[in-house]
């Protein structure tokens, strides 16, 4: 499978991947390997990385406890403390191996430790292989907060290899699909149209890979997300806030960020055919190709109150206004689209009805 190049960061797949990996670690003389891994990806992907690795470097593992709880200050703390107890000095290399919260911590950590030490991330999740691994997004949550503090510092490469998906469960799988649903109802229809009546396990290495073309074809466009880039956030600024919202509740059971944003997804779409005349059939084919992949979850008045509260963290809002991305049409999206809160009570009733 083609490797997708850029000046900033490339992206190899399967074979290609430890290939690259070898090259670069023989070209680089790295002066110390460390890999952070969380107790899964030690236990079950880890033993399948190892012995891919050709080098005979000097490598030292880090631990940290997996789950979103713990994508916080207190985690990099930690690690930072690691990596100078263990003298890693500015030509150490720190490689991400693991989901989301890995790559999205280890990559803040190696950005700022001594000011930056080089980083690659060999994402294990579907979902931070078509989504949280590529693009130089960096970060923690902020209390429940969702990624408040980071850096947007590119990898120096990332890893695609397939077969850590065979370490999944299915539930695991669904969250990355989403964003994968995500990349055809801002890009590409027909690409939507491919993924929502559900895909072929053989076809999935060919799908990660459009996945991550049309993501990399919109962050190189906009590194920095002054514009363009934020279209990647469609269903993200009430999932972020379901998300947070589930995270702190004693009454909910945290949602995976997949579940959460395709709630986010049927939302902004319902407000997307009031305020972008997004086609009534689009939004009922978003609504039902969601409905039937995801849990329904009910919301209380209490519940919405609180989630609309939590809007005006989100990253995106500017001069106090909440911006959103709307869809004029599948594959067409709208930016910095602001919504009266009265709006935001008709997408939730529409969600639940
Ligand atoms: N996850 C959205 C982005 O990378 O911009």
């Amino acid at each position: 499978m083609k490797s997708i190049t850029s000046e900033s960061c490339s992206v190899h797949f399967n074979e290609f991947a430890f290939v690259a990996l070898n090259d670069h670690l023989e070209n680089a003389s790295y002066s110390k390997v460390f890999i952070l891994v969380d107790e899964n990806t030690h236990e079950h992907c880890l033993p399948k990385f190892m012995p891919a690795i050709e080098q005979d470097y000097d490598f030292e593992i880090i631990e940290i406890e997996s789950g979103e709880e713990n994508k916080n200050i207190s985690t990099c703390t930690r690690v930072w403390e690691v990596l100078s107890e263990l003298n890693a000095d500015r030509k150490s290399i720190l490689i991400n191996l693991g989901g989301g919260v890995i790559t999205d911590l280890g990559g803040f950590v190696a950005s700022t430790y001594k000011r930056g030490i080089d980083f690659i991330n060999v994402p294990t999740t579907l979902l931070a292989m078509v989504d949280a691994s590529v693009g130089g997004k960096t970060g923690v949550d902020l209390g429940s907060l969702k990624n408040q503090v980071g850096v947007i510092n590119q990898p120096e490469m990332v890893l695609v290899v397939s077969d850590f998906l065979n370490t999944l469960d299915e539930r695991q799988l669904q969250s990355g699909f989403a964003e994968m649903l995500k990349h055809g109802l801002i890009q590409d229809r027909s690409y939507w149209n491919t993924l929502k009546n559900g895909v072929d396990a053989k076809e999935i290495d060919q799908l990660i890979h459009h996945s991550v073309t049309i993501k990399n074809k919109v962050v190189l466009q906009d590194p920095t997300e002054q514009g363009l880039r934020k279209i990647l956030n469609y269903g993200h600024t009430l999932g972020h806030a379901i998300e947070s919202y589930f995270l702190e509740s004693l009454e909910h059971e945290s949602l995976l960020h997949g579940e959460a944003i395709a709630i986010g997804m049927v939302l902004e779409g319902w407000l997307s055919m009031q305020l972008q005349g997004l086609p009534e059939e689009d939004l009922i084919d978003i609504k039902n190709t969601f409905g039937k992949r995801y849990p329904t979850v009910s919301f209380s008045k209490k519940d919405i109150d609180t989630i609309i509260s939590l809007l005006r963290f989100d990253k995106k809002n500017s001069h106090g206004n909440i911006n959103f991305v709307l869809l004029n049409q599948i594959g067409d999206p709208a930016l910095d689209v602001q919504i009266e809160e009265k709006l935001l009570h008709g997408a939730f009733a529409y969600y639940s009805e």
